[in-house]
């Protein structure tokens, strides 16, 4: 095993020899939107997330499946499941199975698993103090589902939440390695931006500096926000990183905004100073975004810092 659960990495990683380690990973969702197909589109894009965010390559993925009987109809069921695969198929990654069963709540999800070589795993808890961090997508994924399921919410930003949560970290993974070979890298799901960034901090007994008004917003989540219209959700993810986070000037909906449990969010990582520049000529090349966020600092006690 070279990486278990010790420092809550995106996914276990067990060696198979000099040159390759299989990477595993599951994950499921309740459904964050009404439409069949584009429900199994974000469950897979969320579960080969964690794949990319480890530095590796999914090969084959089992599929996790809720469903009440006889209330979702068969069509329903089979347009989740080619949502899924259409994903899949991005991913260059084989359906090789999996198992559903009755539940009054749907869930969706996968087992994927990946290959990578061992000297070039990327871990959560590895960042080092002069270290920039960068996010490749926008957050408020929570705030905005909710509104959703509210009817709070219009369609463009319905529209621009979707494309976020079906957007492949693939493409991410890609323009890093292609790049830098980066310190650290997580990807930004549950516990939020700020809770996964706690997690680097303490893997790696760093502080990390966040400014909070460079962290990229999907539309819409700035004002929800402000009506703290959150899911309980995000809530809980503040009461968890508060003892370890200093911040001024920096209102509670929007430290609550920077916690927002997010759905199948972006590679959040961290690179030497000196690779800053090939790494955003990368992203740019290949028309993705990218967002500089921060920074990393020695420190006695792992902390958050965020200022405005
Ligand atoms: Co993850
Ligand atoms: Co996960």
């Amino acid at each position: 095993m070279l990486v278990g659960n010790e420092t809550h990495d995106d996914a276990g990683v067990y060696l198979l020899d000099d040159s390759r380690a299989l990477v595993h990973t599951v994950d499921f969702l309740t459904p964050v939107v009404d439409d069949p197909y584009i429900y199994g589109q974000v469950a897979a894009v969320n579960s080969l997330s964690d794949i990319y965010a480890m530095g590796a390559t999914p090969l084959s993925a089992l599929n996790l499946l809720a469903v009440p009987d006889g209330v979702l109809s068969p069509q329903v069921i089979g347009q989740m499941l080619r949502g899924g695969q259409s994903i899949l198929e991005l991913a260059e990654t084989a359906l090789i199975g999996g198992h559903s069963i009755d539940d009054p709540e749907p869930k969706m999800g996968y087992a994927v698993t990946g290959i990578v070589h061992p000297d070039k795993i990327w871990r959560n808890s590895t960042a080092q103090p002069g270290d920039r961090l960068f996010l490749s997508k926008p957050i408020g994924s929570g705030v905005v589902i909710k509104a959703i399921k509210d009817g709070d919410a219009t369609g463009e930003i319905a529209n621009a939440a979707v494309a976020m949560m079906t957007t492949l970290n693939r493409y991410a993974k890609e323009a890093l390695e292609a790049a830098s070979t980066p310190t650290a890298v997580t990807d930004v799901t549950g516990f939020g931006l700020l809770g996964h960034a706690w997690e680097m901090a303490l893997g790696a007994g760093v502080e990390i500096h966040l400014s909070a008004l460079s962290v990229p917003l999907l539309p819409g989540a700035w004002e929800l926000a402000q009506s703290n219209k959150f899911p309980a959700g995000s809530r809980r993810n503040l009461d968890y990183v508060r003892p370890h986070l200093a911040s001024t000037d920096i209102e509670e909906w929007f430290l609550t905004l920077l916690t927002d449990a997010v759905t199948s969010g972006g590679l959040l990582f961290t690179i030497k100073a000196e690779d800053e520049g090939e790494v955003r000529q990368s992203f740019h090349d290949r028309n993705l975004p990218l967002y500089a966020i921060g920074h990393v600092a020695s420190a006695q006690a792992p902390k958050l810092v965020v200022s405005r």
